[in-house]
């Protein structure tokens, strides 16, 4: 069975279009994400890669170009389909995790699930397992203050997978982590990837690059390099060759030194041995398990929450959906300007203007 392409990105092209300026932020990308691999964007900074992830996660439309999504072509959508496409198929982790104080850890995993209509007490019992998997299920009525870093961003993990996503995208998920919970992170990321999801990091972390399967190298917008083999480390959980094509499947790790073991075409893609099992998609949560208990009492069941207390994304997502009507395009320039308030002092627009 052929592994299916979760992202298909063709001359993709991002100008930013500031009156006098047009900055030119990525100049013709090309790949294919398959099913099932783990994938680090690394480059320096002003290489393209907030850019690149707002594009992957539908934050953002590329100014030309293709990107395939699943089977849905997201690059010309309208910011009503790209919410509906962000909610439904894409888990984000951040660096900052972007918990809700408010909510325990259960309410913050059903956060997603909350956006798209969907009861927590229905979905208690798959949050309470999300949790258990991210090794939670001992702190389900914690607060985000309550928890460390890592137990935190354990947190965001399971909340990235409540809806089940095609993909999860993470920007630079270990930056706030001390090395001892970084590879406690890591090692979750490692082991979603051994169950067969697709992983796509943002990170300056070489650390990650080391457990990725494939590391794009972005550089001045264009690619760099991209690479088969992550850094050249073996992964911890690598995934068993099919047995009728092994060797193809060694040719490509040991034959050549890591840096021409590179990628550049989408032909060269596609021969590539089967590695994996093509995954089926879950089903959505909750629609073949039902709670099969009366739901606990003491859950939110309707929240109501301040904007300013709302993790970025989801936000972002309904605020695309509230001011859609008035204004088509400020939602994106109001999350491009937090998105530059969250950057790490790297160089914005805003330092290039005259
Ligand atoms: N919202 C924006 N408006 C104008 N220019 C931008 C904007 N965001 C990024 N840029 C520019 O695009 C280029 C790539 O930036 P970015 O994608 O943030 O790179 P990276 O994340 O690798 O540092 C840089 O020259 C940057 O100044
Ligand atoms: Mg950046």
């Amino acid at each position: 069975m052929a592994t299916r392409n979760i992202i298909e990105i063709k001359d993709l092209t991002k100008v930013y279009d500031l009156g006098a300026i047009q900055v030119p932020a990525l100049r013709g990308i090309n790949f294919v994400i398959e099913e099932g691999t783990y994938t680090a964007i690394m480059g320096p900074s002003g290489s393209g890669k907030s850019t690149l992830l707002n594009i992957l996660g539908c934050l953002d439309r590329p100014t030309e170009g293709a990107y395939i999504l699943g089977d849905e072509d997201v690059a010309h959508m309208n910011d009503r389909e790209l919410s509906r496409i962000r909610g439904a198929r894409i888990g984000f982790i951040f660096q900052s995790y972007n918990l809700v104080q408010q909510l325990n850890v259960v309410e913050n995993i059903h956060v997603p699930l909350f956006y798209q209509g969907k009861d927590i007490r229905e979905y208690y019992d798959h949050c309470v397992k999300l949790a258990d998997k991210v090794g939670l299920a001992d702190r389900l009525d914690h607060r985000p203050m309550q928890l460390s870093g890592g137990q935190q961003q354990r947190v965001a993990v399971a909340r990235a997978l409540a809806n089940e996503p095609l993909m999860l995208l993470a920007d630079e998920p270990t930056g706030n982590l001390d090395s001892t919970t970084e590879e406690e992170i890591l090692d979750i990321l490692d082991e979603l990837h051994g169950e067969g999801r697709t992983l796509v990091v943002v990170t300056h972390d070489d650390a990650v690059a080391e457990r990725a399967e494939r590391v794009i190298h972005l550089k001045d917008g264009l690619i760099d390099r991209d690479i088969l083999g992550g850094n050249g480390k073996p992964k911890k959980q690598p995934k068993p060759a099919k047995p009728e094509e092994p060797e193809k499947a060694e040719d490509l790790r040991e034959d050549a030194p890591e840096e021409i073991k590179e990628e550049p075409s989408r032909e060269k893609q596609e021969e590539k041995p089967e590695e994996k099992k093509a995954v089926d998609l879950p089903p959505l949560p909750g629609e073949d398990e039902k709670p099969d208990e009366e739901p606990r009492p003491a859950i939110i069941t309707s929240i109501k929450l301040d904007e300013a207390d709302l993790p970025p994304l989801p936000v972002d997502l309904d605020k695309n959906q509230l001011q859609e009507d008035e204004d088509k395009d400020e939602p994106f320039r109001i999350k491009l300007k937090l998105k530059d308030k969250l950057d790490d002092g790297e160089e914005t627009p805003k330092d290039k203007e005259d």
